[in-house]
């Protein structure tokens, strides 16, 4: 069923909405602000699994709606690829939300980290004419052109995870703050430096695809605390969000740095297993009680394991289950209500130890938050994703 025309509409008056300035903490848009990009400018806004639940249930029961009445959704799902533990999580959750039980007729496509493969695929739900397209955007630059193609066809556009930044042609948006993620993790790293006595900190940086705003907002979170605490940061390269990338990476890292580094930041979980491959084979102790604090990013099961092991020392979350959150919104839609531009989703931080119980930094609002520091318990390993 199409209701392209009222949907378009919708994104149309909320765009006006927003830059009319709607925004701030107590909604989930948020206006767009200097010291952040304006998808990464608000507070948390989606509350943890309990809230993730009741959406689905939400979108569930909105679904069954759809499908007793015999009204399919088609949805094109153009998806980043399948990189890491996180993003089988995140596909799963987005092909759980948009079953057919639930009324959608979901194509999803595996554009396996090409980006002209995304904008291929994109096209091609334009002209299969499907009632929505879900985004997850490789890289954040590059949408304006077939965002434009998509709206003369009608066809909104929800994009979800990663942000697109150059373009506000999209209905709505569900994600994470990659920015605080990033500043959390400095604000943690200063904070444990104290309480071990580290006077100085010589950090290797393996980071994300190069380009994807996850890694922009990590890497400039980060480096606020770098520039501002003096620390020094020995190399940045991409592991591209892979195990592999990850090993290779710290493998050079470990030759041109021998005895050199005390910190490792790993983008994501699994470039963190393939740096502790490399560590491992270079005789490198890491983790609590290591010679190296290894920092890491997602907190899927396999990487709260390591946490629980002290294998990592600290774990910061990037929320994969937006499957629900983004159904819901097609399903608002498609009854013609109106829905939130921009959806946060809550993200804890995970740590091995637990003498610092929180950490207090300038989120990428500029607000001052004092945020817990979750010991990882094996009850929390199992309940992950
Ligand atoms: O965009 C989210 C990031 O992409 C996750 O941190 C990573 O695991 C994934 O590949």
């Amino acid at each position: 069923m199409k209701r392209k025309v009222v949907s378009v509409l919708l994104s149309t008056a909320m765009a006006v909405t927003m830059l009319a300035g709607c925004g701030g903490n107590s909604g989930s848009s948020a206006a767009p602000s200097e010291a952040a990009p304006a998808s990464e400018a608000a507070a948390p806004e989606t509350a943890p699994s309990a809230e993730a639940a009741a959406s689905e249930i939400a979108s569930s029961e909105a679904g069954t709606e759809a499908a007793a009445s015999g009204e399919t959704i088609s949805v094109g799902f153009a998806q980043v690829g399948h990189e890491s533990d996180w993003r089988t999580a995140a596909t799963k959750s987005v092909q759980d939300a948009f079953s057919a039980e639930n009324g959608f007729d979901l194509q999803f496509v595996d554009c396996d980290n090409d980006s002209a493969a995304q904008l291929e695929a994109v096209r091609n739900f334009i002209q299969q004419d499907v009632d929505y397209i879900v985004i997850d955007p490789i890289v954040s630059t590059g949408w304006d052109t077939v965002l434009q193609e998509c709206e003369d066809a009608g066809i909104p556009v929800i994009v979800i995870d990663r942000t697109i930044d150059d373009s506000d042609k999209y209905t709505a948006w569900v994600g994470s703050q990659f920015t605080n993620e990033g500043l959390a993790a400095g604000a943690w790293l200063k904070d444990y430096a104290a309480a071990k006595g580290m006077d100085e900190l010589n950090i290797l940086v393996i980071s994300g695809t190069t380009g994807a705003s996850a890694q922009l907002g990590r890497s400039n979170g980060f480096d606020e605390y770098v520039k501002a605490e003096g620390w020094n940061k020995l190399d940045e390269q991409t592991g591209d969000f892979t195990q592999e990338g990850g090993q290779e990476v710290m493998e050079s890292y470990c030759k041109s740095y021998e005895g050199k580094f005390n910190v490792v930041v790993c983008q994501n979980d699994n470039e963190a297993f393939g740096a502790q491959q490399a560590m491992d084979a270079a005789g490198v102790s890491y983790g609590v009680g290591g010679d190296v604090v290894l920092i890491s990013f997602d907190a899927c099961t396999a990487g709260l394991q390591q946490v629980l092991d002290g294998k990592i020392n600290a774990d910061f979350q990037c929320n994969p289950l937006s499957g629900p959150d983004c159904a819901s919104i097609v399903q608002k839609l498609q009854a013609g209500e109106e829905v939130e531009k921009e959806t946060f989703m809550a993200e804890p931080w995970y740590v091995a130890e637990s003498d610092l119980t929180s950490i207090t930094y300038k989120n990428a609002s500029g607000e001052e938050v004092t945020e817990d520091l979750i010991p990882v318990t094996q009850e929390i390993v199992d309940a992950a994703y």
